[in-house]
């Protein structure tokens, strides 16, 4: 019979093994690659010495294909939680030199497992993922795991943060439930996502494309929209993921953590009175107006490579989270399309679902014209807005910088859409479109139809045809925006807005 000392030796041999995952030698690959384990990677993650894992001697019970015989350190994935500056987080990392990181029933069930934890507490969520999706041996208990997986990503939707990472090759499964969270990471050269890798797309269609080309960081942050992050390698990843949370609460039922700043809330700023050029129609750079104005001009942009003709990030007035959605006349002037819209929407329905109040600066032209953007179905797109804005009861603020034209004008939160304060620059030019379009409709038979169209500029191009009927509550000087947008925040903070009682709503997809 064993003494006391040689259990808890077992034990500790025991967990020794596991903790070595798939061997040196799978490591070693794994580093040669750029990439670190997924202890690495956990430990870097959390604040240091907090980690607590769970599960680490679950197993699989395949007996398949001679799995029987085949023992998968921590079943190729490690959970747990720790806390990241100070706050409890949950997470796991699936461990590519255990199977390739493949999931099966019981891998499943240790995720399942943390997202159920960090539904109950309240607290994000961060899957780390390096997969090559459902563990092929185990067939349909394998297909089963994810299922239950997509269930729960679903279930936790708009009740706690959940971030995923994508770190290595992820190939099927391993894709959607990242896209299912609310946020993904992708790491320049050493992550790719795809539902059918490249030799699969050869054999199908002859088309031949590298796995960089069809998944890769950049391709996903700037084609596919897919991913709203990249980073230049997993340490970057990892810190940038630990700075988005400083923006986000744990859960639907808090508010995000406010961080002391020595930025004046009555700070004004002169240089935004000279930023607009005279002539309306040349560019000038929004990111410039949102530096101005945030707390020490710091912002965090999310899809910052996608659709630049808008842009959403989050920043911080007075100490307190928002997120800020504005049009960027130096690309595309502004202009809404299909892409635009779809990134603004969603980012609008985070910020609502996690009582992030929302800032709007507006300076758009209308939506892109053409069959493209007929044919890609901007008026189910950019129907999303619409909803999004509506749907949303969080603070929001609006402020129009320039043009807000039409459709356009609605779609970026007037204050029909339930816009809690609308300021307006003096350049405020609000109206049913732009002035040549107009003039081209109503003055086209006029024979004076220049001076015509110069008195419709004059009337209308205005903010306050506008601020006559109420639409916009002040019109306010250029450099008073950050304290105007302060007092406003401040003033909305108890803010409460019913919605009709309803299952769900049932956004345009
Ligand atoms: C079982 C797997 C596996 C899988 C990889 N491995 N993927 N084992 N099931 N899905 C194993 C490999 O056999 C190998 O084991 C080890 O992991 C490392 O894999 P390599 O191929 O050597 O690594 P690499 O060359 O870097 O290529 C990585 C990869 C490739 C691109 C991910 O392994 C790959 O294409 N895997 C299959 C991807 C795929 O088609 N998945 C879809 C599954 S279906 P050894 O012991 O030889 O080292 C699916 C449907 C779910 O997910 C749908 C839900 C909606």
């Amino acid at each position: 019979m064993s003494t006391v000392q040689e259990k808890i030796e077992l034990m500790k041999a025991k967990q020794e093994k596991i903790k070595l995952g798939g061997g040196e030698a799978r490591i070693a690959k794994q580093h040669e690659k750029g990439k670190l384990t997924a202890r690495e990677r956990i430990e870097l993650f959390f604040d240091e010495g907090t980690f607590v894992e769970l599960d680490q001697f679950v197993t699989h019970r395949c007996t398949n294909f001679g799995m029987e015989k085949k023992s998968l350190p921590g079943e190729g994935v490690v959970t747990g939680y720790g806390t990241v500056n100070g706050r409890l987080v949950y997470a796991f990392a699936q461990d590519f030199t255990v199977e390739g990181g493949s999931l099966g029933e019981m891998h499943a069930a240790k995720i399942c497992k943390v997202l159920d934890l960090s539904l109950k507490m309240g607290a994000p969520v961060i899957g780390i993922n390096d997969s090559g999706g459902a563990r092929i041996q185990e067939a349909v208990d394998a297909l089963g795991g994810y299922g239950k997986i997509f269930l729960k990503n679903t279930l936790a939707s708009g009740v706690v943060p959940q971030i995923s990472v994508i770190m290595g090759p992820c190939a099927g499964g391993a894709v959607y439930s990242p896209a299912l969270t609310d946020f993904i990471y992708m790491v320049k050269n050493t992550s790719q996502m795809f539902i059918t890798g490249p030799a699969v797309i050869k054999s199908v269609t002859a088309e031949e494309v590298t796995a960089e080309q069809l998944g890769g960081a950049m391709t996903h942050n700037s084609t596919s929209g897919v991913a709203h992050f990249a980073a230049e390698n997993e340490e970057d990843c990892i810190e940038q993921i630990r700075y988005l949370l400083s923006f986000l609460p744990s859960n639907n039922l808090e508010d995000a953590p406010i961080v002391e700043t020595n930025d004046d809330p009555s700070r004004m700023d002169e240089s935004l009175n000279t930023l607009l050029p005279d002539n309306p129609n040349m560019p000038y750079d929004m990111k410039d107006v949102i530096t101005s104005l945030v707390d020490n001009g710091e912002f965090y942009e999310v899809h910052e490579h996608y659709a630049k003709n808008i842009i959403t990030c989050f920043a911080r007035f007075g100490g307190k989270s928002v997120g800020i959605i504005a049009n960027q006349p130096a690309v595309m002037a502004g202009c809404l399309d299909v892409n635009a819209s779809d990134k603004s929407a969603r980012f609008i329905r985070f910020c609502d679902a996690f009582n992030i109040p929302i800032v709007n600066l507006v300076d758009v032209p209308g939506f892109l014209p053409g069959t493209d953007q007929e044919y890609g179905g901007i008026i189910r797109h950019g129907a999303k807005m619409l909803y999004a804005y509506s749907e949303a009861t969080v603070p929001k603020i609006t402020v129009i910088t320039r043009k807000a034209y039409g459709g356009s004008y609605l779609a970026m939160c007037s204050q029909d859409l339930g816009a809690d304060q609308v300021f307006a620059w003096p350049t405020a030019e609000i109206a049913v479109m732009g002035p040549a379009g107009a003039a081209n409709i109503i003055f086209r038979k006029d024979p004076d139809v220049a001076a015509k169209t110069a008195e419709y500029i004059e009337e209308f191009a205005t903010p306050y045809k506008a601020a006559e009927r109420g639409f916009v509550d002040m019109v306010i000087e250029p450099m008073e925006t950050r304290p105007r947008i302060i007092t406003a925040l401040n003033m909305l903070a108890s803010k409460r807005e019913a919605r009709p009682a309803k299952k769900h709503g049932n956004i345009p997809l």
